[in-house]
């Protein structure tokens, strides 16, 4: 049976969701699922852009033939190689042999790399177009955004941006496809933010880059990878890809994470939060024994400024704090407002451990000098705190 939807008259959403992954790139919880996008041009040439991830086969191919409806592929463009969107790319070629794969000489190398096989391929360079009949094509290389050889694909008939990766969210699609039929805002835009930054954060030159070129199109559908096709308000996203981008805060406001391990640490965090509410500035406060880091990443791109608040463990900080200080510096975190507060009842050493962690930052600013506690916060009401709560009010 297949399940398919149009995107166009004759482009047509061939993908699949996957409900069941428990963890995306082995790494991402995805509670909502996950969408695996492709899409099948019905031209004189008939062309599918990109595959399917191995868990969506049967669907995927079966969406495949019966949009077909007893035509041959002619063309399968491969925007990049990541498996979840080409490790189904033989079994299409093994049922439509005649079909050339439509490649950049980097992807050509990687099929090689990844299956072992040879495929009869139509390498294509940056700026090069591809009659379909009524539909061309034209490849627009975005490397980085988010493997080297990724390029995305605009079709000029129906002013169609095949974005690979970019745009894309974690969460099945559930029916819906496009974007103006869901609450993004409320329902999609937190995920499509732990997306982005998680996926392609580090990469931002390289996502300007890939706006810049497609800001010269006429794009009036944006159809990713992963997540809902754009046709409506394609602004909304586009201006929300320049903030993070450009590492700009979405909300002028605090990103606080904690690694307590018998509360205490905890108790001045809360503490922290209630006054900065106190002061009408928001926050978010994260258990980073709790919280994926993939979540608090992403509100560290959200927010203005970050407070880390951990207990000392092993002569450094709480190892989910380590991990996670990690983890927000190989993505690319920058331009933040940041203070550190440490807890320790014999030898407090976190903050200078998480100072450096943090350290290769960039165009970072401690707000303060570290804030130290021995074993607990005692008083109800500390200088301390109030002196940091008066400096993120005065910045923020
Ligand atoms: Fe969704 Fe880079 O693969």
């Amino acid at each position: 049976m297949h399940c398919t939807r149009r995107v166009t008259e004759d482009i047509v959403w061939v993908g699949a969701d996957n409900r069941r992954l428990a963890l995306f790139e082995a790494v991402y919880s995805v509670p909502k699922g996950m969408s695996y996008n492709s899409y099948l041009i019905l031209d004189e040439k008939c062309t599918l852009i990109d595959t399917a991830d191995r868990s969506v086969t049967d669907t995927f191919l079966e969406n495949i033939e019966s949009t077909l409806n007893g035509r041959s592929l002619d063309y399968l463009v491969i925007q990049h190689m990541e498996p979840d969107h080409s490790a189904t790319l033989f079994d299409v070629l093994s049922r439509y042999p005649e079909c050339t794969v439509v490649c950049n000489q980097k992807t050509y190398a990687m099929i090689k790399a990844f299956k072992n096989k040879d495929v009869n391929a139509h390498i294509v360079k940056e700026g090069d177009t591809l009659s379909l009949g009524k539909h061309t094509l034209s490849f627009i290389f975005a490397p980085m955004v988010h493997w080297p050889e990724v390029m995305v694909s605009y079709d000029s008939a129906s002013g169609t941006l095949f974005s690979a990766d970019a745009f894309g969210l974690f969460g099945a699609l559930g029916g819906a496809l496009f974007a103006d039929e869901v609450n993004f805002e409320k329902d999609h835009l937190d995920e499509a933010r732990r997306y982005y930054c998680n996926i392609v954060g580090k990469y931002g030159v390289q996502v300007n880059n890939l706006l810049k070129k497609a800001s010269s199109l006429n794009i009036k559908n944006i159809c990713p990878l992963h997540g809902f096709v754009w046709r409506e308000n394609i602004e909304y996203i586009v201006n929300k890809y320049l903030l993070w981008a450009n590492y700009q805060p979405e909300e002028r406001g605090v990103m606080i994470a904690y690694a307590s391990v018998y509360g205490n640490t905890e108790k001045v965090a809360n503490y922290l939060a209630c006054r900065l509410f106190d002061r009408g500035i928001r926050c978010s406060l994260y258990d980073t024994s709790v919280t994926e880091a993939s979540h608090i990443v992403a509100d560290s791109f959200k927010y203005s400024h970050l407070v880390f608040a951990s207990v000392t463990y092993n002569g450094g900080a709480f190892v989910c704090m380590e991990n996670l200080l990690s983890d927000i510096v190989c993505h690319g975190v920058k331009g933040k407002k940041i203070a550190l507060i440490e807890n320790g009842s014999w030898a407090a050493s976190a903050a200078k451990r998480m100072r450096d962690i943090l350290a290769p930052l960039k165009d970072c600013e401690y707000l303060c000098d570290d804030i130290s506690f021995k074993s607990a916060m005692h008083t109800d009401s500390d200088e301390k705190i109030e002196k940091l709560v008066d400096l993120i009010a005065s910045t923020v």
